[in-house]
């Protein structure tokens, strides 16, 4: 049940596995346990000091063993609920493999997980995030761009009136292919590729105007735009269908998705957004529970912007107190399975998770954000970039009951499919004019899966 393409690995030098491998992982490493010093200097209890200590020490271990490229290990026992699904991986694949001659998907997701080791077998610190402080720190410096959105998306979403119902339709189309776009960029400012980017920066990576979006456009290779509308419309006619996000990163992107949100469910496209985290801190900068609560709450009682005007303060707090609502009244719900932070693609999802794979076949529309998870539906292998999208997801397309999957991805790594019959040649004229082309996070795809009956 595997593709006929390769995946990535570690010593691949042609590759990002590679420069992730050996220079990313252990910079995002050394950067936490900074972090977690940090923390340990503002200790005074003895009991915690000790315990946070032997954690530093943890990850010192794993330190070494990612620059040393040792075999990997099983995981440790920690009470975590995917601790079977990880031992499991590792016994029946990866036996006596490495860093770097394991793929390059599960060595990188066994990093985050060891990382994860090093607190949940402490007696204190088991739900330390030593990539909180990153996390909340860059939304406050995205002031520009949250205003720019709160400010016009707090007041309900509303039609302007006396227009004929295909006006409408139409205009509830524009809406909707200008927020999608808000929703595919906003990946583009993940923390791990940017870890000391400046204020302008993050503002040049984050407008939203129209303007702004039209030129976009023609940086989405992959384009299934239109087909997702045909898609989303339809929707209504079963007043209002269920659409799940399988999220990725906090802060910024978490803030871009809940506006997408919000506008699906005040148009009465959704009637229920359900949306999937992590269950701890993964690839630096995805969402927990913890980062969610945070959002909301630092949007309705918050300080974190002192320069913003008291209308601007306003709109995001209207905002935030909306979205709470809903989620009291269950249009918006909040879940993690463990199966999100396992090591497995999602070729494999039907099969190590039947339970959340029922789950998510009830659901109208899958929206998978990001670059890891197109890695995993993707099984992260050299596909041809002409491969069509339904073929490069495997199961996740052709399996009895696959929900249809919508993948919103700026490209930040190898694996680039579905860009149509002339793909391979876009793909190497592209090599040739913009050798970064695959990592820059510029290009994009939007690709869309019918998904097929149960
Ligand atoms: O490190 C691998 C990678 O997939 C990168 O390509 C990317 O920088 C990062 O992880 C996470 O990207 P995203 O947050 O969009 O999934
Ligand atoms: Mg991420």
């Amino acid at each position: 049940n595997n593709p006929p393409w390769p995946a990535y690995r570690g010593y691949h030098e042609y590759s990002f596995a590679h420069a992730t491998m050996q220079a990313r992982l252990p910079t995002i490493l050394g950067k936490a346990i900074e972090d977690t010093t940090r923390t340990l200097n503002e200790q005074s209890d003895e009991e915690l000091v000790v315990d946070l200590v032997a954690c530093i020490d943890r990850m010192g271990e794993l330190m070494t063993d990612l620059s040393g490229n040792a075999k990997l290990r099983p995981i440790v026992d920690d009470g975590e609920a995917d601790v079977a699904l990880w031992n499991k991986e590792i016994a029946k694949y990866f036996q006596g493999k490495d860093f770097m001659n394991a793929p390059w998907l599960f060595a990188e997701a066994y990093k985050y997980r060891r990382l994860h080791e090093a607190f949940s077998v402490s007696k204190h610190w088991r739900d330390y995030d030593v990539f909180y402080r990153q996390k909340c720190d860059t939304f406050s410096r995205s002031a520009d761009a949250v205003f720019e959105l709160s400010m016009r998306f707090a007041d309900p979403f509303k039609i302007e009136e006396g227009l004929s119902p295909a006006e409408r339709l139409e205009a509830e189309r524009l809406m909707f292919l200008e927020l999608t776009q808000v929703c595919l960029w906003g990946n583009s400012t993940d923390l791990s590729l940017l870890i000391n980017m400046t204020e302008e920066q993050i503002k040049n990576l984050q407008s939203t105007g129209g303007d702004h979006l039209a030129a976009t456009e023609k940086n989405i290779l992959g384009n299934h735009l239109n087909r997702l509308w045909e898609t989303v419309k339809e929707l209504r006619e079963k007043t209002g269908g269920r659409i799940d996000f399988v999220l990725d990163n906090a802060g910024f992107e978490l803030y871009c998705d809940c506006v997408y949100a919000d506008f699906l469910v005040q148009s009465g496209l959704a009637s229920q957004v359900r949306f999937h985290g992590k269950r701890y801190p993964w690839f630096v900068s995805d969402v927990t529970k913890k980062d969610w609560d945070w959002l909301l709450n630092s949007m309705v009682y918050g300080q974190l912007f002192p320069k913003a005007s008291d209308t601007e303060l306003e709109s995001l707090r209207r905002l935030g107190r909306r979205w709470k609502q809903y989620e009291k009244e269950g249009k918006w719900v909040y879940e993690q399975h463990p199966f999100w932070c396992a090591g497995y693609t999602y070729w494999d999802l039907h099969s190590e998770a039947p339970d959340l794979f029922l789950h998510l076949s009830r659901s109208d529309l899958v929206y998978f954000k990001g670059d890891l998870n197109h890695r995993k539906l993707t099984y992260d292998c050299a596909a041809p970039a002409s491969t069509p999208f339904e073929i490069a997801i495997g199961p996740m397309a052709s399996s009895a009951g696959a929900p249809k999957i919508a993948s919103l991805r700026t490209i930040k790594s190898d694996v680039v499919v579905g860009l149509g019959d002339d793909g391979d040649q876009i793909a190497e004229m592209l090599d040739k004019k913009e050798p970064g082309w695959k990592i820059s996070g510029k290009y994009a795809v939007v690709l869309l899966s019918e998904g097929r009956p149960g």
